[in-house]
């Protein structure tokens, strides 16, 4: 905490580069799936200049500009110009996945007493929701407002039995963009039967935005976890809370990514082919407290992550492969992007020492993560 806290004195946030109106929402087409289902986009923008765009298939973030520590914008998250490239993807770029993020071993749980089976689409467990999960859905856009802060509410309607899962579940992930230049994620879910539900946001971030620095590996890692949960060769938790201290999940101090990525002594950075780790984030579930940051030393962005969730994901690009090409023409390599998953544990329903993952009738699943941009100078 005292680390965050001197590094806070030499960082600014962004002064409104604009005295005209205020944050703005505004919808726009974004195009068309092969099959002719038209994609919509909104545009978040903001006075300091941030600004995001979030479209309707999967309620995903399909691009985010930020300054950098000169003041020009870059992208700073990877995905796709078209809609049917996200759809064709296994990747999850800056998408909501639910209805459970993360993994279900062999796709199995008990509810009640109850044993249901979901479909499985990653070695034999049931990773973010099955296939197709909510990052393949076209999402309605609610509502639009401007103001101090700008915002649209995306809603998908999940049929009772979908994929699997018990009970029709309402949910809605609100995106708001406020003039200080923070991105917040409201998401809420209702459902009519018992269920479990583990909503989260899949951007990839790369706070380089310039191909020709874009590895991550010399960005500064810090995350608020003093304890993970340890997992076997498919990614699935063994149960086991370990401590963090003495691995090279130890990123309570900012850690270069890479420092310690290619340790082979260690058996968790060898199954997870680097990071792609469950961490059990300090202080209290529900409150919304700072869980990771970023910092890229040589465009000074920073990022940091603040979440009511129990625990965070953090995923380093293991399985970009260099075999595509994404927005702005670039090729996505191993280790090209951070991905901070704010979520409840993996395979929660299968642990009865994890915090619980239900969601039952006449109660509200609300679950908040915030990106907060700053530039170090
Ligand atoms: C999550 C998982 C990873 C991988 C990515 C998507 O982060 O934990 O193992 O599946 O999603 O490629």
């Amino acid at each position: 905490m005292r680390a965050i806290l001197t590094a806070a004195l030499c960082l600014s946030a962004f002064a409104a580069i604009s005295n005209a109106g205020a944050a703005q929402a505004r919808r726009a087409a974004f195009g068309a799936l092969a099959d002719g289902t038209r994609i919509d986009a909104v545009d978040l923008t903001s006075r300091t200049g941030v600004r995001a765009r979030i479209i309707t298939l999967g309620a995903r973030i399909q691009s985010l500009y930020t300054p950098d520590r000169a003041g020009k914008l870059g992208d700073i998250v990877l995905g796709f110009a078209s809609p049917q490239r996200y759809f064709d993807d296994g990747n999850y770029f800056g998408a909501t996945v639910g209805r459970f993020a993360n993994r279900i071993a062999k796709g199995r749980f008990t509810l009640d007493g109850r044993t249901y089976q979901v479909t499985v689409n990653d070695h034999g467990n049931s990773l973010h929701g099955g296939s197709p999960g909510f990052d393949k859905r076209v999402w309605t856009i609610e509502s639009l407002h401007d103001g101090a802060s700008a915002s649209v509410v995306m809603s998908y309607v999940s049929p009772d039995g979908e994929q699997g899962y018990p009970g029709a579940l309402r949910v809605t992930a609100t995106y708001t963009l406020t003039d200080s230049g923070e991105l917040r994620i409201d998401y809420s879910a209702t459902t009519d039967r018992p269920t479990i539900v583990n909503l989260s946001g899949h951007s990839y971030f790369n706070l380089a935005s310039s191909p020709a620095h874009f590895s991550t590996m010399r960005d500064l890692l810090q995350i608020n976890a003093s304890h993970f949960t340890p997992v076997d060769d498919t990614l699935i938790p063994t149960g086991t809370i370990a401590p963090v201290a003495g691995t090279p999940f130890d990123f309570r101090t900012p850690t270069p990514i890479g420092l310690r990525i290619r340790d082979g002594n260690d058996r968790q950075i060898r199954y997870c082919h680097g990071y792609d780790m469950n961490f059990v984030l300090d202080g209290r579930p529900g409150t919304l407290r700072l869980a990771a940051r970023v910092e890229d030393p040589r465009s000074g962005r920073v990022l940091e992550v603040y979440t009511t969730a129990p625990g965070i994901q953090f995923y380093s690009g293991n399985f970009l492969g260099g075999s595509f090409v994404g927005k702005h023409g670039i090729v996505y390599r191993q280790g090209d992007a951070v991905v901070l998953e704010p979520q409840d544990f993996p395979d929660a329903p299968n642990h009865p020492n994890f915090p619980a993952a239900t969601l039952d009738p006449g109660a509200t699943y609300h679950s908040v993560i915030v990106y907060r941009f700053s530039v170090r100078r």
